[in-house]
């Protein structure tokens, strides 16, 4: 137990199924909380890592929930719920990120990277709280982008990493 300071715990990582998402959930899983990881593209990736965790003697569980799709969050929410018994920790971290001048910047892709990376943590977090006791955790992955954007085309990717920044679930009761 001195080794799994989550032991009992459950955890929803959005994004799970590749990079930093991956790693997080690996590292909850480690800690002892029982995992539920979602993915978009990836069912391979997020299934092997969940049978990794599973391996290890973790408990993980991989949830196909694209971020932009309201239901989608709700439900993936509602089946962590359903299969870990509980919801204590949300890692907002499924992101996007699209490159392009802002004059030439589509409205397509603008709605598409507030869908996942403003909306979807929004719809994910009103969703989870709604199930979390003492204690619950937000846990936002934003990008230092949202304070230095270094390349040319970034400035919509700021924007949303910024919104995700400023959103502050744990103030408002
Ligand atoms: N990489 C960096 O240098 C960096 C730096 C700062 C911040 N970040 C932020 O960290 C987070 C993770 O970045 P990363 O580099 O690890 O990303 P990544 O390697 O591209 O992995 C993205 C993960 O998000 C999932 N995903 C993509 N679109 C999704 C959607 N619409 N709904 C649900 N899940 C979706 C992918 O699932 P599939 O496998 O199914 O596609 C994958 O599991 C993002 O929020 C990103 O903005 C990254």
């Amino acid at each position: 137990m001195m080794n799994q300071p989550l032991a009992g715990k459950v955890a929803l990582v959005t994004g799970g199924s590749r990079g930093i998402g991956a790693a997080i959930a690996q590292r909850l899983a480690q800690d002892g909380a029982a995992v539920a990881l979602t993915y978009t593209r990836s069912p391979q990736k997020a299934d092997e890592l969940a049978q990794v965790i599973t391996a290890a003697g973790g408990r993980a569980v991989a949830i196909q929930a694209d971020s932009a799709n309201v239901e989608a969050v709700r439900n993936a929410v509602a089946e962590t719920v359903n299969t870990w018994g509980r919801l204590d920790i949300l890692v907002n971290n499924a992101g996007i990120a699209t490159l392009a001048p802002i004059d030439q910047f589509s409205l397509e892709d603008f709605d598409q990277l507030v869908a996942v990376n403003v909306r979807g943590v929004f719809v994910a977090t009103q969703e989870a709280v709604r199930h979390m006791g003492e204690g619950g955790r937000v846990i936002m992955i934003g990008s230092i982008n949202s304070d230095f954007t270094p390349l040319a085309g970034l400035s919509v990717y700021a924007l949303t990493k910024g919104a995700r920044r400023q959103f502050h679930p744990w103030s408002c009761p």
